[in-house]
């Protein structure tokens, strides 16, 4: 069986990885690098792992996880479906079997939120693990007037984690921390709408509720 660690050691599979953060770079995008794969793989592993999916489909989601990004170093544009396109034949060749292949193939090209739809229990993982991730660490721009809403939302996040509850009640939350002189939480609620809908969405396929608390105010 394909493991993450084999994923991880792939030589393209790196270079491609290096390649998007640094394009993505010149953009002024987020961080999409290291720490942010690592931090999706793990959480996605995290999500089904801790609400009773077994631990092959648990390792899977973690696999689709850290690739989601991948296709981000041909465009930013459609990088879910260029970077499902662009692995299926690593996998293969890693001899995936192809049941595994379309299961991943389908969380990476499934997991940006103006074409996404929740079709499996690895893409809703996915899809939570990476629109939860708002971190401070991620902007890259040091000049503050440069800020789009997007990073200001970012740079506000101080602290941002993750907890599953199956008793009583099955519960996937996001808790926040947010620095209120840089982003209101309402304009963190606005700016992160669409996504918040799509983990909601995630969420229901796994049979929880999601709910969002900021500065320890329940929003949803
Ligand atoms: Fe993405
Ligand atoms: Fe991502």
């Amino acid at each position: 069986m394909v493991c993450l660690e084999q994923v991880k050691n792939y030589p393209d599979i790196k270079t491609y990885m290096e390649k998007g953060h640094e394009y993505l770079g010149t953009m002024g995008a987020i961080e999409h690098s290291h720490r942010h794969i690592e931090r999706v793989a793990e959480n996605s592993y995290k999500i089904l792992k801790e609400l009773g999916y077994s631990e092959r489909e648990a390792e899977l989601a973690a696999i689709a996880g850290y690739l989601h990004d991948i296709g981000n170093f041909v465009n930013r544009y459609n990088h879910g479906r260029n970077g499902a396109l662009i692995i299926k034949d690593m996998l293969k060749e890693m001899q995936m079997p192809l049941e595994e292949i379309a299961i991943i193939l389908s969380a990476i090209g499934n997991h940006e939120e103006q074409t996404g739809v929740v079709v499996t229990s690895v893409a809703a993982a996915v899809i939570i693990a990476d629109k939860i991730d708002v971190h401070c660490s991620r902007v890259r721009k040091k000049d503050m007037a440069a800020f789009t809403m997007r990073d200001r939302v970012n740079y506000a996040a101080i602290k941002s984690e993750l907890e599953i509850e199956t008793v009583p009640k099955r519960i996937i939350r996001l808790r926040l921390e947010i620095n209120q002189t840089i982003c209101s939480v309402m304009e963190y609620f606005e700016i992160f709408m669409t996504k918040m809908v799509l983990c909601r969405r995630a969420a229901r396929k796994l049979n929880c509720e999601f709910e969002l608390i900021i500065n320890n105010a329940k929003l949803l």
